[in-house]
Parts: structure tokens; C-alpha cells; sequence
């Protein structure tokens, strides 16, 4: 009962000023983002990048769109090109458009045209530590997470990264929009739980919309 009600009422719950948890925003849409996720897969599948310390990350990643988030030895950056294979990374699915717009659009950031989705695939015991999104040219954009398959518990913190973070459950089809006053604020996902979902299997799958160039 609790997706199909929220999904109807559009439930969007406040976080922080300028950032909101649209809850089960893209469940009708998940089946066509997971069957578009795999055409891009064929051309840059996932892979575990190297922290600019020399950590492989737990998460594995991949992109779609103009620019692909890369991590290595050298650092982070944006790159039109995909490292694994030489090749610009696989054009953004409409699907994935559409749905980004319209949840920016619904936490109040119109008109939002982001030209970088980075995909990542957490399996049990995967983390993110708390971070800023701040590789990207121009902070005035909003960014949008879109979260398909295993639930997982994102912290959403504060400027600075000693600032007390909030724990959020974030279910299959929930997107968090964040920008504003809040673009910069740390976030970060705890270990992912074991588990087995429907359309995923025994992950969770986000995709991360900005406007990186
Ligand atoms: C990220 O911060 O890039 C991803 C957050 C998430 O997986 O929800
Ligand atoms: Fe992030």
C-alpha cells in the first residue's frame, strides 16, 4: 500500500533547505531505466575505479551522457571518454532525461539539463564515505539520485563534513533532489544490507544526474 499511496500523493519530504526526498518518485518508471541501464552497460560496463590513494571503491560504476565521473591515481575529474574502453560513454537514455527533469522540477529546480548520470551498483557490504559533489563547474545546479532495487541508508550532513548527518532509509524508486543551499552538503551511503530484490537482484543501483560541464 505504502508506494502505490505515496506515489498517487506525490509524497515529497522536506531534508534539509534545498534538499527533498520525493519518495517512490520513479517506481512506475524502474522496469524501462533498468531496461535502458543495460543497453549503456553493453558499451561501458561496471568497474571499480581507484581512489586518487589507491583504494578500489566497493561500489562499481559506470556513466551515461556527454561526461563520465572518473576516479584514479591522478585524482577525479569529468571526462568525455571512457578510460576502459577509449570511446565517449554511451549517450543518455530519454528515459533517464525525462525522469531527472521531472524530479528537479518537482523539488522546485526547473528547467534542470544534465549532460552527466554516473550509475552506481552497490552489493552487500558496498559504501560511499561521506563526500561533497564538488568536481562539477558550476554549483548552481541541482543534483538528482535516483535509487532502484535494495534499500540502502544515505547520511545527508551539513557543509562541513564534522556536521551531525541525518540517516535516511531510501527505498526502490525514491530520488533525492538536492541544490540551493544544500548543493554542497556532505552525503555519503552506509554498508548496503544483504538482500534480493525483484527487478535488481541482490544489489541497489543509483543514478547520480548533474550538470558537470
Ligand atoms: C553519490 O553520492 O554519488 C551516490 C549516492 C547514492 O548512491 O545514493
Ligand atoms: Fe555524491
Amino acid at each position: 500500500m505504502r508506494d502505490l499511496f505515496e506515489a498517487e500523493e506525490g509524497l515529497s519530504l522536506p531534508i534539509v533547505p534545498g534538499a527533498v526526498l520525493l519518495r517512490a518518485f520513479a517506481c512506475d518508471r524502474a522496469p524501462q531505466l533498468l531496461g535502458d541501464l543495460e543497453a549503456v552497460l553493453a558499451s561501458s560496463p561496471w568497474r571499480h575505479m581507484t581512489t586518487p590513494g589507491g583504494f578500489l571503491m566497493s561500489v562499481a560504476m559506470t556513466n551515461c551522457g556527454a561526461l563520465g565521473w572518473v576516479s584514479d591515481r591522478t585524482g577525479y575529474r569529468y571526462d568525455r571518454i571512457d578510460p576502459a574502453n577509449g570511446e565517449p560513454w554511451p549517450a543518455m537514455p530519454e528515459s533517464f532525461r525525462a525522469l531527472a527533469r521531472g524530479a528537479s522540477a518537482a523539488a522546485g529546480f526547473e528547467e534542470f539539463e544534465p549532460d552527466a548520470c554516473l550509475v552506481n551498483r552497490y552489493e552487500p557490504g558496498a559504501r560511499l564515505s561521506l563526500h561533497q559533489d564538488r568536481d562539477e563547474r558550476d554549483h548552481a545546479h541541482p543534483i538528482v539520485s535516483v535509487s532502484l532495487g535494495l534499500p540502502a541508508v544515505f547520511l545527508f550532513g551539513g557543509l562541513q563534513r564534522a556536521d551531525k548527518s541525518k540517516r535516511l532509509p531510501l527505498a526502490h524508486g525514491d530520488v533525492v533532489v538536492w541544490g540551493g543551499p544544500a548543493r554542497l552538503n556532505h552525503h555519503g551511503i552506509l554498508p548496503l544490507k544483504e538482500g534480493e530484490h525483484p527487478l535488481t537482484g541482490r544489489c541497489r543501483i543509483n543514478l547520480t544526474f548533474r550538470k558537470a560541464g
